[in-house]
């Protein structure tokens, strides 16, 4: 069984995110038999954002060497190696049965850098394909856990529950493209006065923790 862990904080060791994803990763390990780890740090290893000659060049991949704009050979170069990055990115997802993801809210949403490799992951005829009745999520076999970190409180019983665009875009994102087992563990509030609130949220997802399985 392969396990896919993303971390995407620019926090490094200060991260709540980070702590939390080493925990979860930490934990099924001990539970799990024969899981096999594969690690992506998006901020040490970025993967490229999207540009016209990248989508160009997928394009061109999906309908099977339709004609392209011509570059030097350097730019050349530079879209073929960004293009095996993404498709590395792609395929190491595709092989992974669990994904833990680490993602602080940024802005009220995601960091750029998990976002570029939301960009990787979503391609048509791999993560999802569209049907006559409407698109189909083709990853309805993975398990997805996600750590959430924010500063504020945006529950759905807080009153800025309207600002999550973190969680609920990753939510979108993922049912989306067909899966069903998805599991938050969040710790919010954790740039509040005190300190109290982020030692609480803490506390109780490291005790969330310790109840996930895998199957
Ligand atoms: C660039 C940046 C933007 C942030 N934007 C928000 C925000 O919009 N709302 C919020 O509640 N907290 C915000 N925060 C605080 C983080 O969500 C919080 O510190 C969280 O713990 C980050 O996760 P990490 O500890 O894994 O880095 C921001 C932090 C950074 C560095």
């Amino acid at each position: 069984m392969q396990l896919l862990h993303i971390d995407s904080s620019i926090s490094g060791e200060q991260s709540i995110s980070r702590q939390l994803t080493a925990s979860i990763v930490t934990h099924l390990q001990h539970s799990t038999s024969g899981l096999e780890v594969i690690y992506r740090d998006l901020v040490a290893t970025p993967v490229p954002h999207h540009t016209p000659a990248l989508w160009q060049r997928k394009i061109q991949a999906l309908s099977k060497g339709e004609a392209r704009q011509a570059l030097s050979s350097g730019e050349e170069a530079a879209i073929e190696r960004d293009f095996a990055i993404t498709n590395a990115a792609l395929d190491e997802f595709l092989a992974a049965n669990i994904v833990v993801i680490g993602a602080p809210m940024y802005n009220f949403a995601i960091p750029s850098q998990l976002k570029a490799w939301i960009d990787c992951i979503s391609v048509a005829g791999k993560t999802f394909s569209y049907t006559e009745q409407g698109p189909e999520g083709l990853c309805g076999d993975k398990k997805i856990i996600i750590a959430s970190s924010r500063g504020g409180i945006y529950n759905a019983s807080s009153p800025l529950a309207a600002l999550d665009h973190q969680e609920s875009y990753l939510s979108s994102f993922f049912n989306f493209i067909g899966v069903n087992d998805l599991t938050f563990v969040r710790v919010e509030g954790v740039n509040m006065m005190g300190g109290e609130q982020r030692q609480q949220a803490l506390s109780t997802a490291l005790a969330q923790i310790e109840t996930l399985k895998v199957a």
